[in-house]
């Protein structure tokens, strides 16, 4: 029905003729999950019922309604009523990622529980299964603020104004925590019908139990003893979420737990939701455990969809644009058909640190939720394109609902790549439609009467490329790049250290691709490099003149990247002896604020084929810094060389 549905042309009022035709459909996977982080922001029940329409119009049958968190406890629990009186209310709330500097503005809001039932009732009636999740033992402290006695330091614990992991959880030594799971799980199991019930689980910090005399005396009582494998603290983990599924059980329902339950054994019965990419799922489905499939390198949409941030709503980071989001293959390969057969399910995820508003929210999931929906539902064989094309008329659905969604994956992509035979950048655009891209050279805004793309540009200097696809239902956003030329330009470069795994940056053939890394150092375009100096040898190919050499370097303190320390600049005929020409250290930094800085080195004028190029690296991470006295990342981009 759902598929006649959205086969109907939503803005046309006239009547419908369909062809005749059978429809032959079924899905793949019988869970369809997209879950809803509530507790870092709140989201009224009427954005709720919103969101469960949007599952609806995606074959999505399950909505994992994430509750309580460290930012805020959102469901109504009539026999704990300061768990919402006291435990739903934070002070203000930080700016931007853990900056240290706060709103002030004091933030809350609970579900009542007849809300909770409408709720229920709403998806229910739309044939949606709402599974709640409260999180636990860690990410606790909403409820540690209502009843700090729960904890092992007795508080006060305060609802947090930032974002993270708390190392104040649940204390498991003490007995009235087990009283609070089955208090609060009993009423959920009353309140929601769903088969599951998710308990957390995740990103418990073992910190306050290692120094907690009754958390000890728990494992002493218990003869939890460290192996190989497992701490004795994480066996006391596995200890409290065997308790709750025991509840569970009781109550007929089974338990479902983010992918660190499998941390000191799972429960008997318990289904593992797969987080920290698939490996979690993979080890449960072989232990014979039900898993879903929710692995963050694919399905967290609170991640950025395109890597050109500046223009976009500020995110948590990463990068998972839709055609990412449509490759998943959820069943692994190394698993047996037998082992397979445990995949019951997919997930996306929406932690809603950055996403204030319920407009944003629609924003980060449409269209990534048709691309969902197809991994969920569709057994047919991947094709980008042709999915593609069957997105617009989603589109429309999304318009006649009032949606805000995404424009990224019909926007013209654009690749630069240096072609070190003729010194020159060529210059390929695209879209997944094959749409007509009209282009500029010379910094005007492009327009129908512009070049017609048809074939790799060769460029010979610095230009402003403006790039737009025309179709019959609009302009696509507005393609900018630019490329500038200096004497390392698409010259070879060798990285003498070996650079992070995740960040080689084409071996390092972007410092010389005459483009300048945007902000965002995982976009392709940042060399990173962690632990040693980032040492660039460019081959000018021929001799040359010069007498200055600049690069840039990204910084983003919340991810342990900073400025470098130090930079040197070296040259040689041979390739084999240099001779350092200028060299300066920069001083630590205290606390530097998250943009692209631009360091420069000048000297007199030396003639030279190889120029070698270190970046340092800040050693240790300053004090205030959680990973304080680590070594830092550095990433660097473009060496431009005159
Ligand atoms: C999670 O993202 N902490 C499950
Ligand atoms: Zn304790």
């Amino acid at each position: 029905v759902q598929t006649i549905r959205k086969s109907i042309p939503e803005a046309t009022p006239s009547n419908v003729e369909f062809p005749a035709a059978t429809i032959a459909d079924a899905p793949r996977f019988s869970y369809r999950g997209a879950h809803f982080d509530v507790s870092r922001h709140f989201f009224p029940v009427d954005s709720v019922k919103s969101f469960i329409d949007m599952l609806a119009l995606h074959n999505i049958n399950t909505m994992h309604w994430h509750l309580t968190d460290d930012q805020g406890w959102r469901i109504e629990i009539k026999s704990l009523p300061e768990l919402t009186e006291l435990g739903s209310k934070r002070d203000g709330t930080v700016i931007g990622h853990n900056s240290g500097v706060y709103d002030s503005i004091p933030y809350g809001g609970f579900y009542t529980q007849d809300e909770a039932r409408d709720i229920v009732k709403y998806a229910a009636d739309r044939h949606i299964t709402v599974i709640p999740e409260i999180d636990l033992p860690g990410h606790m402290l909403g409820a540690l603020k209502a009843y700090p006695n729960l904890g092992c330091t007795g508080g006060p614990y305060e609802v947090w104004q930032i974002w993270g992991v708390s190392e104040d959880v649940l204390c498991a030594g003490n007995d009235s925590t087990y009283k609070f799971i089955d208090t609060v799980l009993g009423e959920i199991t009353e309140l929601f019908p769903s088969e599951y019930i998710h308990v957390g689980g995740d990103e418990c910090p073992k910190t306050r139990w290692a120094e907690c005399a009754k958390c000890q005396a728990k494992i002493k009582e218990l003869g939890l003893k460290s192996d190989a494998k497992h701490t004795k603290e994480e066996k006391l983990q596995s200890h409290v979420i065997h308790h709750a599924s025991d509840f569970l059980a009781s109550k007929g329902r089974k338990m479902i737990g983010w992918d660190e339950t499998l941390e000191g054994g799972l429960a008997p019965g318990a289904i593992v939701m797969s987080w920290r990419g698939e490996a979690g799922g993979i080890e449960a489905a072989k232990l014979g455990h039900d898993v879903i499939m929710t692995p963050n390198s694919y399905l967290y949409f609170d991640y950025y969809q395109t890597l050109d941030r500046e223009k976009e709503p500020d995110a948590i980071g990463g990068y998972l644009p839709v055609e990412r989001v449509y490759s998943y293959e959820p069943i692994p390969a190394d698993l047996t058909a037998e082992e397979a057969k445990h995949i019951i399910g997919v997930q996306a995820n929406l932690w809603t640190e950055y996403i204030p508003t319920f407009a944003q929210a629609q924003y980060m999931e449409l269209p990534r939720m048709a691309a969902l929906a197809d991994v969920q539902w569709s057994s047919a064989p991947k094709d980008y394109k042709k999915f593609a094309a069957r997105v617009p008329q989603l589109i429309n659905h999304y318009k006649a609902n009032g949606y805000n969604y995404a424009r990224h994956m019909f926007n013209v992509t654009g690749t630069l790549t240096p072609d070190t035979i003729n010194h020159a950048i060529t210059l390929d655009l695209m879209t997944v439609d094959s749409a007509p891209i009209y282009y500029t050279l010379d910094g005007t805004e492009p327009t129908e009467a512009s070049l017609l793309f048809d074939k790799p540009v060769q460029l010979n200097g610095s230009t402003t490329i403006k790039a737009v696809a025309i179709r019959p239902s609009g302009r696509s956003d507005v393609f900018v790049d630019s490329v500038s030329f200096n004497k390392a330009t698409s010259h070879p470069v060798t990285l003498v250290n070996a650079p992070h795994p995740r960040y080689k940056a084409k071996g390092g053939q972007t410092l010389t691709d005459g483009k300048f890394g945007t902000n965002g150092y995982g976009n392709g375009d940042w060399v990173g490099i962690v632990g040693s100096d980032l040492v660039a040898v460019v081959d000018l190919e021929a001799e040359e003149e010069i007498s200055s050499v600049t690069t840039r370097t990204c910084v983003a303190t919340g991810d342990w990247v900073f400025d470098a320390r130090g930079m040197n600049v070296a040259v040689s005929t041979d390739g084999k002896e240099f001779t350092t020409v200028a060299s300066e250290d920069y001083p630590a930094m205290a606390m530097s604020s998250n943009s692209i800085y631009t360091h420069s080195l000048t000297f007199d004028p030396v003639k030279t084929r190889y120029v070698r190029v270190t970046v340092k690296p800040e050693i240790a991470m300053p004090e205030w810094h959680q990973g304080a006295g680590r070594p830092a990342f550095v990433f660097v981009d473009e060496i431009e060389i005159n």
